[in-house]
């Protein structure tokens, strides 16, 4: 069995790969792919089969992809090329014959209207047209979009935003990394499990099959996000406690906020996204709840409160 995570170079994909070894999949079964493969040169020296990918570039993923049991293809970084990086990645998977491809798309794709999600709404479109097994991990928001920010907030004072008072199911990448290592081992478990038989009902149970008892495959969606969602104002209060200085949140109409994104340094177009991110927090679209997330990585969520604490530290 051989599974393939794209954007292992990235801080995601990295996360996924030392999951899978330490849940036991053997080095030489990972292929860690990225563009930058000398920033994986450590995964390389650990046995880990290292390939070099442009999604724009299908050669390349043909290579990679070649003998895939199992594809996570990480969602791309360059706003607005997605939707063709993504179909490449899609198409090699199709012509590796690959048994299953788990995509991490955003939370609450099927309604959600921010501008960031139309990316990954076309990619799920593509991938229900593939015949591919697929597994949507639709993502809330990285915890780390804020604690990465914490020496610029206590700078300031405030935090800025345009959320409002709407609450955000923000996790950790490192739990959205365990979840991801958990669908791809348990669907390579669940192909050992019809070759050799040996598994104890318990171990499919708790495995294989998710909690409503479906076995991952085909068009399994799982909304991801921690178990606690807060609002801005309680990160901002947060971040006050643990620091011990005032910090508040500063709210802003979405207009003012670009504006502010813009005169900090941020290009128009990523500040308009942000923005718009942030407006479609204020209405609820980053909120996640089901406990999915929990479930798959088999603990509760990191807490605003662990990982303010960590990146202080
Ligand atoms: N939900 C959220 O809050 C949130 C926040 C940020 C990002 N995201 C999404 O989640 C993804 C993973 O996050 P991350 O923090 O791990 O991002 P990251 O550290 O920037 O990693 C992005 C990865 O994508 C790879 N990549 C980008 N363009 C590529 C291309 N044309 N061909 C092949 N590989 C390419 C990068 O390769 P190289 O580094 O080798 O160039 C890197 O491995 C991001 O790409 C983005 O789509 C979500």
């Amino acid at each position: 069995m051989s599974v393939v995570v794209t954007g292992a170079t990235g801080q995601l994909g990295r996360l996924v790969v030392e999951n899978l070894l330490q849940r036991g999949i053997p080095a030489r079964d990972i292929t860690a792919a990225g563009r930058d493969t000398t920033k994986i040169k450590d995964l390389a020296d650990r046995g880990v089969r290292v390939r070099a990918i442009d999604y724009d570039d299908p050669a390349t993923l043909d290579d990679a992809f070649r003998g895939a049991a199992r594809i996570l293809l990480i969602s791309a970084s360059e706003v607005g090329q997605r939707v063709r990086q993504h179909g490449n990645a899609i198409d090699a998977a199709v012509r590796a014959g690959t048994g299953l491809l788990a995509y991490t798309s955003i939370a609450n794709a099927d309604t959600t209207t921010l501008r960031l999600a139309a990316e990954h709404q076309a990619t799920e479109a593509a991938l229900r047209a593939s015949g591919l097994d697929y597994v949507l991990l639709r993502h809330s928001w990285y915890l780390e979009n804020y604690t990465a920010q914490i020496p610029a907030i206590l700078q300031q004072g405030s935090l800025a935003g345009s959320a409002g008072d709407g609450r955000v199911s923000a996790a950790t990448r490192a739990d959205y990394a365990a979840a991801a290592a958990a669908v791809l081992s348990s669907a390579v478990l669940s192909s050992a499990v019809l070759s050799s038989a040996v598994l104890s009902s318990a171990v499919l149970s708790s495995a294989v099959l998710g909690s409503d008892g479906q076995a991952d495959g085909a068009g399994r969606v799982y909304e991801l996000g921690g178990d606690q969602a807060f609002t801005l104002a309680e990160v901002a209060a947060e971040i006050s406690a643990q620091a011990g200085q005032p910090v508040s949140y500063r709210d802003l109409p979405v207009e003012e906020y670009t504006r502010l994104l813009v005169s900090v340094g941020l290009p128009e177009p990523a500040a308009e996204i942000i923005a718009d991110a942030d407006g479609g927090l204020a209405r609820g679209e980053l909120y996640v709840g089901g406990g999915q997330l929990r479930q798959l990585i088999g603990r509760p969520t990191t807490t605003l409160h662990d990982a303010v604490a960590a990146a202080l530290s």
